[in-house]
């Protein structure tokens, strides 16, 4: 999933289908054109929707699509390979779902097991040392049970004492190595990487063992922590530290709050605020906010001043993603952040920490204050505008105009019209000058070529509510993909009563997404065939390149509605729902272009007035169904 709405959001589809050699010319808030996949350079039938970026021709071929499906109809590939090609012109990378198989499946346990062992080791080492036990007792004021629950432990100082541990219990040298547990010098000669260190036990959201966090005993030793190397099972930029045991109170709490380090996750979380988790010393990632997202969407970012600061908000994107694998700060990136905020549709916000404190620090000092300062978090833009303020003379004009230089590139990048607008006027008003100063101060800064914005410069009128529609209609066809996913035996069902209210049954066609029309021909071929269960059919049928999508499917219809007859009467609205929308949109389309031909001399523009009159009669019969539905649900 990532990789592909990555790729979407970044690739407008106006350039995409220009670039093809489509000249595209406005048509209401669209853009029509001569279709490229059939001859016929007398009437534009090709509609482009910027917004949702898909395309659909009105003509003899009367499909459509996204800007995958394009690229594949027009180059003749496979949706592989036009993902390759568009996520290089997006300058994403793609990343690999590796499927486990059955061999590396095993292979991982066995590491996860040895590590589980480890965690024994560590721990009666621990409780065989009165002074580190001291150290974490005292200074740090975790409880025993604390200590027993995130199952802290001691690596011994010393070179071989993980190494004769193990070897005596006949595990091999080379697996002790492919845990994390040993470190290889140049010619060959292995040892305890962990030594005279605290020990933090780092699982996956599930509560698999995944490796370690090692804090220093002695604060002369370097670095501070050290993490497992990268595993196939221990991977910093995909783990959030304490997610096996906040992902509960985080579900309830419909929050989530991130902090900079794993002491503050475990006194947080021994003061009772359990939703907390934390990354390992990496910049956050995508793909951790995407695992968070499967819980809630409302996520805090609880950071100390510093991280936060100027210089964090200077450095670009790039620079925030070279400098990703250093170990060391959480790096504050607002750019990348809202950008995620916008294309997760989650709600990022900040809550700095004052007095230089770490958070277990402040939870130590006053537990309530922890709880105001994550109620009185800021989005992300008011955070920067705030924190680049601070010590400031607002009265300088140069101050003034070097925060609105900074914050006014951060607005522009916002999603909505709307909360553009509200953030313009808050600028304005904290910097306490007119509002208008900023438009022309927008237009001349210097502008990175930013595919989003073309798409508005060329269409100035746009009601808020637009964005709002169009990610409904595509959450709309992700529900019915999940459910069908996980349930496609439900597929027969639901044809049936689309038939038995006159409507088609469901097809390619009803969804505008390629990753979903993909997954639908996977559902349609699993009820299709009687020698697998359906469920297992889809799921071995995926391709690597929605392994990403169908795995958030899975995550987001974990809880379905238990009754199935309401569960198809809710596909069924749904399917209802996509269809409206669809030929509501065709229909405001087919009007544009039935004018166009009109004043091009053709004047019964007989193919358009067809479409209009099946759309028109598709529409009511959607509606007679809709209100159908609801009677019997009556009777
Ligand atoms: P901090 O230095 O703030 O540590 O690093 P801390 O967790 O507050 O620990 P105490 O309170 O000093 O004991 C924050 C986080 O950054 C990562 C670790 O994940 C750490 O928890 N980090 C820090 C590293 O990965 N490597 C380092 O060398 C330092
Ligand atoms: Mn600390």
């Amino acid at each position: 999933m990532s990789t592909i709405d990555e790729v979407k959001a970044r690739i407008d589809i106006v350039d995409l289908v220009s670039e093809a050699g489509v000249k595209l010319r406005h048509a209401g808030k669209n853009y029509t054109g001569f279709c490229p996949f059939h001859d016929n350079k007398h009437t534009p039938a090709f509609v482009v929707w910027p917004e949702s970026g898909t395309w659909r021709c009105f003509g003899q071929c009367n499909e459509g699509g996204d800007i995958f499906k394009f690229v594949m109809k027009k180059e003749g590939i496979d949706f592989k390979e036009a993902l390759q090609k568009l996520a290089a012109r997006a300058g994403v990378e793609i990343k690999e779902y590796q499927r486990e198989t059955p061999q590396q499946r095993e292979v991982y346990d066995t590491l996860r097991k040895l590590l589980e062992d480890a965690v024994v080791f560590y721990r009666s080492h621990l409780f065989a040392n009165r002074e580190i036990l001291a150290y974490l007792r005292e200074k740090r004021g975790l409880t025993d049970a604390t200590i027993e629950t995130f199952g802290l432990g001691y690596a011994p100082p010393g070179y071989d004492n993980v190494l004769r541990h193990f070897i005596q219990r006949g595990v091999k040298e080379q697996e002790l190595l492919d845990a994390g547990l040993l470190s290889e010098r140049e010619d060959g000669k292995r040892f305890d990487r962990f030594r005279h260190r605290i020990m933090i036990p780092i699982r996956d959201e599930n509560g698999k063992m995944a490796g370690f966090g090692a804090r220093i005993v002695d604060p002369n030793d370097i670095p501070k922590f050290l993490n497992s190397p990268e595993t196939p099972i221990f991977s910093k930029g995909r783990l959030l530290y304490g997610l096996d045991r906040a992902r509960k109170p985080i579900r309830a709490a419909d929050q989530a709050v991130i902090v900079e380090g794993y002491l503050d996750v475990i006194a947080l979380h021994q003061a009772g605020y359990e939703n907390v988790v934390s990354p390992m010393g990496t910049a956050l990632t995508e793909e951790q906010l995407r695992l968070l997202k499967r819980f809630t969407r409302k996520i805090v970012l609880a950071l100390d001043p510093d991280t936060a600061g100027q210089k964090a908000v200077l450095r670009g994107l790039e620079a925030a993603r070279s400098a990703m694998d250093r170990e060391g700060e959480l790096r504050f990136d607002a750019r990348g952040l809202l950008r995620n905020e916008a294309r997760l549709q989650a709600d990022l916000r900040v809550a700095s920490m004052p007095d230089d404190l770490d958070p277990d620090e402040i939870v130590a000092r006053d537990r309530e204050e922890w709880k105001k300062l994550i109620e009185n978090a800021k989005p992300i833009v008011e955070h920067v505008m705030v924190s680049l303020a601070e010590g400031k003379n607002l009265n300088d004009r140069r101050v003034v105009n070097e925060i609105a230089n900074q914050v006014l590139p951060l607005i522009s990048d916002l999603p909505t019209p709307a909360d553009r607008e509200f953030f313009t006027q808050r600028l304005a008003r904290f910097l306490k000058v007119d509002e208008r100063a900023f438009i022309s101060a927008q237009a001349q800064g210097p502008r990175v070529r930013r595919p989003r914005q073309q798409t508005e410069k060329r269409q100035p009128v746009e009601k808020s509510t637009l964005a709002v529609a169009v990610s409904s209609s595509k959450l709309v066809e992700e529900y019915v993909i999940g459910v069908l996913f996980r349930k496609p035996e439900l597929l027969y069902r639901l044809d049936r009563q689309l038939q038995e209210y006159g409507l088609l049954p469901l097809n390619v066609q009803d969804f505008d997404f390629t990753d979903n029309q993909m997954l639908f021909g996977l559902i349609r071929e699993s009820v299709e065939q009687d020698k697998t269960e359906h469920h297992t059919f889809v799921a071995e049928a995926v391709p690597e390149s929605l392994l990403g999508l169908s795995r958030d499917l899975l995550a987001q219809t974990e809880k379905l509605e238990r009754v199935e007859e309401k569960l198809l009467e809710e596909l069924l609205r749904s399917v209802i729902k996509m269809r409206r929308v669809t030929a509501g949109e065709n229909l405001n389309q087919l009007r544009f272009l039935q004018e166009e031909a009109h004043q091009a001399g053709d004047l019964r523009a007989a193919p358009y007035t067809e479409l209009v009159l099946r759309n028109t009669k598709l529409l009511r019969d959607l509606d007679q169904a809709y209100r159908k539905m609801s009677q019997k649900r009556l009777e």
